[in-house]
C-alpha cells in the first residue's frame, strides 16, 4: 500500500512544484477527475507517443535480421487483423505479445511455421527469391490507400487505428478467422463483465467485458499469465503497472485502442 510509492508525471499546469508526491498525486488526480483545470488527463501519464492511425499496430521485427546482414521485417497488425483474430496468432501459431519476442527463423518460416504458415506461396506470397523485400523492408511501410479503404467501411473511434475494431467484429463488419486449424471452432460463449474498482473511491470504476474479449481472444490469452483467473486477485492492478506494459496494457497501447482513450474503459471519467 505504498501510495506515496507512486509516479505520476510531474506534467501539467495544475500541478506546479509541490514537494511532497503523496499530495502531488492526490492533487493532480483530483484534478483530473473533478476537472476545474483545462488539461486533458491523459497528460498526466506518461502515454506513449501515438502513431498515425495507418501505422497503429505496426511493428518492425529485428530479432535476428540486422544481424544476419537482411533488413527488418515489416508486420502490419490492422492488415492482418481484419482478417485474423489475434487468437490465430498469438494462440494457434505462438507468436509473442512483444516484438522481437519469437523465437523464430527463417528456416522456420519455410517449414511452415510463424508466419510461414500464411505466406507459404498458396494462401499468399511465400518465402521465394522475388518475395524477399515484401517482408524484409527495414521499415513501416503501410499502405496508406488500402488503410483508407478498410476504414472508410468500418465504425469509427477517436484513437489508435481510429477504427472501433470491438463493433466491427459485433456487427460482423470484419468476419476474421478465429481458428487456423479448425475452421468449425467458435468463441466461447462467456460474457461477463467485470467491474475493476479503484482502491481510491473518487476514481470511477474501469469496466473489463470479456464478451468483446473472446471473440479476439482465447482464454489463455490472458489466464493465467496476465491475469488470475479469480477477480481481485490480480495485485498491482495500476495505472503504472498498465502503462508499463502489464495488465491492459499488454495489448492496449500498441494494437488495441491505446490508454489515451480513458472512457473506454472509465465510462464515468471526467475527459
Ligand atoms: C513473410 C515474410 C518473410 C519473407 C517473404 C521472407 N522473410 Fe526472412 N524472415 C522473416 C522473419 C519474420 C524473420 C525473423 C526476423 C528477425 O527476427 O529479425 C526472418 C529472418 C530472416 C533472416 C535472419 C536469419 C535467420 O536465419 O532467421 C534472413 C537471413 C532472412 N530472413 C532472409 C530472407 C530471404 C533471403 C528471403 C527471400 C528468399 C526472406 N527472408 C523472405 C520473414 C520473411
Ligand atoms: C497474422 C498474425 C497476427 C495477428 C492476427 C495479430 N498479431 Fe499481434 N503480433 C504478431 C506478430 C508477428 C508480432 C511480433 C512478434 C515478435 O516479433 O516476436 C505481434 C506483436 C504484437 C504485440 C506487441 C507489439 C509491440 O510493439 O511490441 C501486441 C501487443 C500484439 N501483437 C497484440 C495483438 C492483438 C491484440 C491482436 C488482435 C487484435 C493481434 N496482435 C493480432 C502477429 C499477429
Ligand atoms: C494467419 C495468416 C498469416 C500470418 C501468420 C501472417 N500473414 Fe502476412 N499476410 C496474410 C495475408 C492473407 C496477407 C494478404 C493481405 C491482403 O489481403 O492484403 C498478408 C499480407 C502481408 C504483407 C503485405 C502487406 C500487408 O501488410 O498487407 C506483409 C508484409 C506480411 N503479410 C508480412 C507478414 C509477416 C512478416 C508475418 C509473420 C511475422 C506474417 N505476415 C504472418 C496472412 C498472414
Ligand atoms: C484499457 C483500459 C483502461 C484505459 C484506456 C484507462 N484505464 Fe485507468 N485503469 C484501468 C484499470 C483496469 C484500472 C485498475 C482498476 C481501477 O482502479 O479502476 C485503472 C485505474 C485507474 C486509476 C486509479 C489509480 C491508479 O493509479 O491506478 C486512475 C486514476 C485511472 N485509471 C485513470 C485513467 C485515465 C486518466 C485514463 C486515460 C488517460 C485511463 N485511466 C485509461 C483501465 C484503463
Ligand atoms: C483480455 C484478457 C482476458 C481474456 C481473453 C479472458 N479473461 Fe477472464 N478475466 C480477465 C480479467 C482482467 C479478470 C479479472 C481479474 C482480477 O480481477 O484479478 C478476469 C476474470 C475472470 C474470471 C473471474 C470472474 C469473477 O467474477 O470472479 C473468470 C471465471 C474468467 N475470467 C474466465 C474466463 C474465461 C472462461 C475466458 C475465455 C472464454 C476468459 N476469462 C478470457 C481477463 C481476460
Ligand atoms: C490480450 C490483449 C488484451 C488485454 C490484455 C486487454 N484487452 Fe481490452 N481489448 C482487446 C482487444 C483486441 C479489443 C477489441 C478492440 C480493439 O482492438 O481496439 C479490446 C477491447 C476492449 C474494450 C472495448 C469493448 C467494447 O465492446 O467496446 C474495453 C472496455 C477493454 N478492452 C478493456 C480492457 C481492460 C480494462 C483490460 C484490463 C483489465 C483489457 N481490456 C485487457 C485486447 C486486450
Amino acid at each position: 500500500m505504498n501510495k506515496a510509492g507512486r509516479s505520476y508525471s510531474d506534467g501539467g499546469q495544475c500541478g506546479a512544484n509541490y514537494p511532497n508526491r503523496t499530495w502531488l498525486s492526490v492533487i493532480v488526480l483530483l484534478a483530473i477527475l473533478t476537472g476545474p483545470c483545462e488539461v486533458s488527463a491523459g497528460k498526466f501519464w506518461n502515454l506513449p507517443p501515438l502513431p498515425k492511425p495507418h501505422e497503429y499496430g505496426d511493428i518492425l521485427i529485428d530479432r535476428l535480421s540486422t544481424k544476419n546482414e537482411v533488413k527488418p521485417v515489416f508486420f502490419s497488425h490492422w492488415s492482418h487483423r481484419a482478417k485474423y483474430t489475434c487468437r490465430v496468432c498469438h494462440w494457434e501459431l505462438d507468436f509473442a505479445f512483444k516484438a522481437g519476442g519469437t523465437e523464430m527463423t527463417e528456416a522456420d518460416n519455410r517449414n511452415g511455421l510463424f508466419c510461414g504458415k500464411c505466406h507459404d506461396g498458396k494462401l499468399v506470397f511465400g518465402h521465394t527469391e522475388d518475395k524477399c523485400q515484401l517482408c524484409h523492408t527495414g521499415s513501416k511501410v503501410s499502405n496508406r490507400e488500402k488503410f483508407a479503404e478498410l476504414r472508410d467501411n468500418l465504425p469509427k473511434d477517436k484513437f489508435g487505428n481510429g477504427i472501433n475494431w470491438a463493433s466491427a467484429i459485433r456487427s460482423g463488419r470484419v468476419k476474421p478467422l478465429y481458428s487456423i486449424f479448425k475452421p468449425e471452432e467458435k468463441p466461447w460463449e462467456f460474457r461477463k463483465r467485470l467491474e475493476l474498482k479503484a482502491e481510491w473511491n473518487f476514481v470511477p470504476p474501469a469496466y473489463f467485458p470479456h464478451g468483446s474479449h473472446v471473440q479476439w481472444l482465447d482464454c489463455g490469452s490472458c489466464h493465467p499469465e496476465i491475469f488470475k483467473i479469480k477477480k481481485k486477485t490480480t495485485e498491482h492492478f495500476l495505472m503504472k503497472y498498465i502503462l508499463d506494459e502489464k495488465f491492459c496494457g499488454v495489448c492496449h497501447l500498441r494494437v488495441a485502442f491505446p490508454m489515451d482513450n480513458c472512457k473506454r474503459c472509465h465510462p464515468a471519467i471526467k475527459e
